[in-house]
């Protein structure tokens, strides 16, 4: 950390210097190419060396980001007596002289990111001593140590935001942010903070914490009441521990993802926490084993010494958390830990979770019961877990009455359970990919025969979202999408799912605007998609189309995704058909199209408000060889002129001759036969006239 410095000043230095001795003339001739809108006047990226001076007197707010200025001199801001706002983000600033703000006093808001006040921060630190009015101030990305800062802002009291984000700050205690006291938000985000010890016990309006990205390895007692957002992801955070107590936390948003949690937070007992983030963790439940043992009276004791002073706190490692009041939960975010169940009763303490993110983990079992009717829940996320069941208590009482979205993609399904959309009277979108499921109705079996596990998703008339891909589904039988009225069908990467009678098809043809049927093994054939009036969207992709589906000329789709197919040339007339007329986005790559076959090319080109997103991968193929339809060489152009504009001349050069001595034979022949005939017709004639 320190290693980079001492590289920088040597770089800096003869810069700085060079920008100086040129300062006069670079802010002359750009000082008029400032723009004033209202009472801001915007310099932002002139390349100034220094303040304009001769701007408006009466400018609020002065924006000078992206320039070269190096120095804010006593002198800088003199004309501006009305400033309330200045912005000097990513320049070389590396001092601000003591009195440079006297003139100013009334400024709200300075932003001096992405500059070295590292380098001067003392004298920096007197200027600020004069602004008693300031409320915001950025010191983001000024290579800062603990001890600058704590310089800085040391007579700062009035300031209300703060930020030191992307300096290098290590360890934080009482003596930095002591005057601070009426600040509300403060961002520490981006350091290299390993320590913190009681650095926000003086901060008591302090809302908003932001310690994002340091190296905290944990958090005990934590004590900040008043705090309502705690961000203190992407640490190395293994244990988080509030202060047992039963005084009400305002704590409304607690981000600890991308962490090293082991186990789930020692949350406070009181709060009005509705965000919890938890995300990318190694969180586990420890209460049962995977062999079968429990560990349900196991506590933990935490020894915490602080001088001479020891504190134990004992911690029943799942137990805990039924001492917090989680009553106001909205979000849940767990996706990306190591659970393999939940603990019995868990949900049931968030009545009002709307939104559950359970996805890759190692559930291997769900269960939903009357116990946790998790009545307001509209999105539930099971994706990427190991799940072979779902289980539902389908009783009197509802059970996900609000859910809107559900998946259950990637796990191990066959089936989800009959009458599990009973009461999801909202639900939109269910994503069923990578599993092994099917769909009801089966073909009939013998009779007393199980009939295999099935979905059932007849009937569920809000769903309009579903996919289906990677599912192995065979061809369907009768009608399983009667009474739904999807809109988004995802069929792809299932082989045979378009062998047989595709009736089911059909039932969806009012309805369907987004249909994938991306790796569907589809040929040319199997599909008539003149039906599908309502389909904007359609994806063909990865199958071995040999030609351009003549149906799809009737349709007005917007999008359409021919890529990966074996498609020789596209029907040079599509641009004329409706379909032409309302795409605006066509996939067409990795097709082994003939370079001597493009009027289809050159006549999409030609569309306007036509997007070929993949333009640059397309090729043509010429004689075994690979080349860009947009720049075919010469050669090839020629080549294929004689191959298809000459060729009718070509044939009839290559027929006269053999037509003309056809024609000279049949003559001859004719002529010899002729002679015969009269022979024949005279002989005749003498042998009939005997008189
Ligand atoms: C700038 O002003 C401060 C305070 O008024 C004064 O102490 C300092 O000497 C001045 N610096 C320069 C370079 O004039
Ligand atoms: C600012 O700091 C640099 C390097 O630390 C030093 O050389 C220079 O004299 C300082 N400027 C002032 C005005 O103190
Ligand atoms: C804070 O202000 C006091 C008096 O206004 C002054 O004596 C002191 O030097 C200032 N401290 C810093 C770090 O600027
Ligand atoms: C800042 O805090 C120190 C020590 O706590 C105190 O002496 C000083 O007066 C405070 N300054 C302001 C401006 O509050
Ligand atoms: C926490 O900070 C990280 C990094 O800035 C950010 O991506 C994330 O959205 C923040 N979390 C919340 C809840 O705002
Ligand atoms: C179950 O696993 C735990 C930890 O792996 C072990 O301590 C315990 O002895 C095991 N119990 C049985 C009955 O095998
Ligand atoms: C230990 O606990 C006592 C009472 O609960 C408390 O007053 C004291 O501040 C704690 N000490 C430490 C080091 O946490
Ligand atoms: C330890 O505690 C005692 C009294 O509790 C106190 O007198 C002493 O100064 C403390 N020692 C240290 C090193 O803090
Ligand atoms: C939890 O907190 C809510 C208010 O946020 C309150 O109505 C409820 O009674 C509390 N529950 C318990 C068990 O303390
Ligand atoms: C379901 O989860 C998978 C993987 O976690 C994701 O790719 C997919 O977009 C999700 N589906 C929906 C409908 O959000
Ligand atoms: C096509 O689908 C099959 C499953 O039907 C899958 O195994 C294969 O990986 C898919 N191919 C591509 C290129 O996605």
């Amino acid at each position: 950390m320190e290693a980079p410095l001492p590289g920088l000043f040597l770089l800096l230095v003869p810069l700085a210097v060079g920008w100086g001795s040129g300062a006069v003339t670079a802010w002359a001739t750009s000082s008029g190419s400032c723009k004033l809108v209202q009472s801001t006047m915007d310099c932002t990226g002139r390349r100034l060396s220094s303040v304009p001076g001769d701007l408006q007197g009466d400018t609020e707010e002065l924006l000078l980001d992206d320039n070269t200025i190096w120095v804010l001199g006593n002198e800088s801001l003199l004309s501006y007596y009305q400033l309330r706002c200045l912005s000097l983000t990513k320049n070389r600033l590396e001092l601000i002289e003591p009195g440079a703000f006297l003139s100013s006093q009334g400024l709200h808001v300075l932003s001096l990111a992405d500059n070295l006040l590292f380098t001067n921060y003392s004298l920096t630190a007197a200027a600020f001593s004069a602004l008693p009015a300031l409320r915001r101030l950025d010191l983001a990305g000024n290579h800062l140590t603990e001890d600058m800062v704590s310089v800085l802002v040391w007579n700062l009291s009035s300031l209300e935001s703060l930020s030191v984000a992307r300096n290098i700050i290590m360890r934080l205690d009482s003596s930095i942010f002591t005057n601070l006291t009426q600040l509300l938000e403060l961002n520490l985000e981006k350091n290299y903070i390993f320590e913190i010890d009681e650095a926000f016990t003086g901060l008591q309006r302090l809302q908003r914490l932001n310690i994002a990205y340091n190296y905290l390895p944990c958090v005990v007692e934590f004590d900040l009441t008043q705090l309502r957002v705690l961000n203190v992801s992407n640490n190395a955070i293994e244990w988080f521990l509030a202060l047992e107590s039963d005084d009400l936390f305002e704590l409304e948003v607690l981000d600890l993802s991308h962490n090293h949690l082991l186990f789930f937070p020692v949350l406070p007992r009181q709060s009005k926490l509705h965000s919890l983030l938890l995300k990318d963790n190694e969180m586990s439940f420890y209460q049962r084993l995977p062999n079968g043992t429990s560990l349900a009276d196991v506590t933990v004791q935490f020894l915490l010494i602080d001088g001479n002073s020891t504190n134990i706190t004992t911690v029943s490692l799942w137990d805990e958390i039924c001492h917090s009041n989680l009553s106001s939960l909205r979000l849940l975010d767990m996706s990306q830990n190591q659970l393999w169940y939940l603990p019995e009763g868990f949900l049931a303490q968030m009545p009002s979770l709307t939104h559950l993110k359970l996805n890759q983990n190692c559930l291997e079992m769900f269960h939903l019961s009357e116990k946790d009717p998790l009545a307001m829940l509209a999105e539930l996320d099971l994706s990427q877990n190991r799940l072979v069941e779902l289980e539902v208590e389908v009783g009197a009482r509802d059970v996900l009455p609000n859910l809107q979205l559900f998946n259950l993609s990637t796990n191990r399904l066959q089936a989800l359970p009959p009458g599990v959309f009973t009461y999801t009277r909202k639900i939109t979108t269910v994503d069923l990919s990578r599993n092994r499921v099917d769909l009801c109705p089966q073909p009939a079996v013998a009779a007393g025969a199980k009939s295999p596990p099935c979905v059932d998703i007849r009937g569920v008339k809000t769903l309009t979202h579903l996919s289906l891909a990677g599912c192995g589904l065979r061809g369907l039988e009768g009608h399983p999408f009667q009474g739904t009225l999807l809109m988004h069908l995802d069929l792809s990467d299932n082989h045979q799912v378009l062998s047989g009678d595709l009736g089911w098809l059909q039932d969806l043809a009012l309805t369907l605007q987004v249909l994938s049927l991306r790796n569907t093994s589809l040929s040319s054939t199997t599909v008539d998609f003149s039906a599908f009036n309502s389909l904007a969207h359609l994806d063909l992709s990865g199958n071995s189309l040999t030609a351009f589906p003549s149906s799809l000329g009737a349709l007005k789709l917007r999008s359409l995704n021919l890529r990966n197919n074996c498609l020789p040339a596209l029907p040079v007339d599509v641009v004329q058909a409706r379909l032409g007329k309302s795409l605006r986005e066509v996939y067409l790559s990795q097709n082994p199209y003939n370079c001597c076959m493009l009027g289809w090319w050159d006549s999409l080109q030609r569309v306007e408000g036509l997007c070929i997103p993949d333009r640059q991968e397309v090729t043509c193929s010429y004689a075994s060889h690979t080349l860009s339809p947009s720049a075919l060489p010469e050669p090839v152009l020629r080549s294929c002129r004689w191959q298809t504009a000459d060729v009718a001349l070509l044939y009839l050069v290559l027929a006269l001759p053999t037509c003309l001595t056809l024609l000279l034979a049949f003559a001859i022949i004719f002529l010899t036969l002729k002679q015969k005939l009269l022979k024949m017709v005279k002989s005749q004639c003498g042998v009939s006239s005997p008189y």
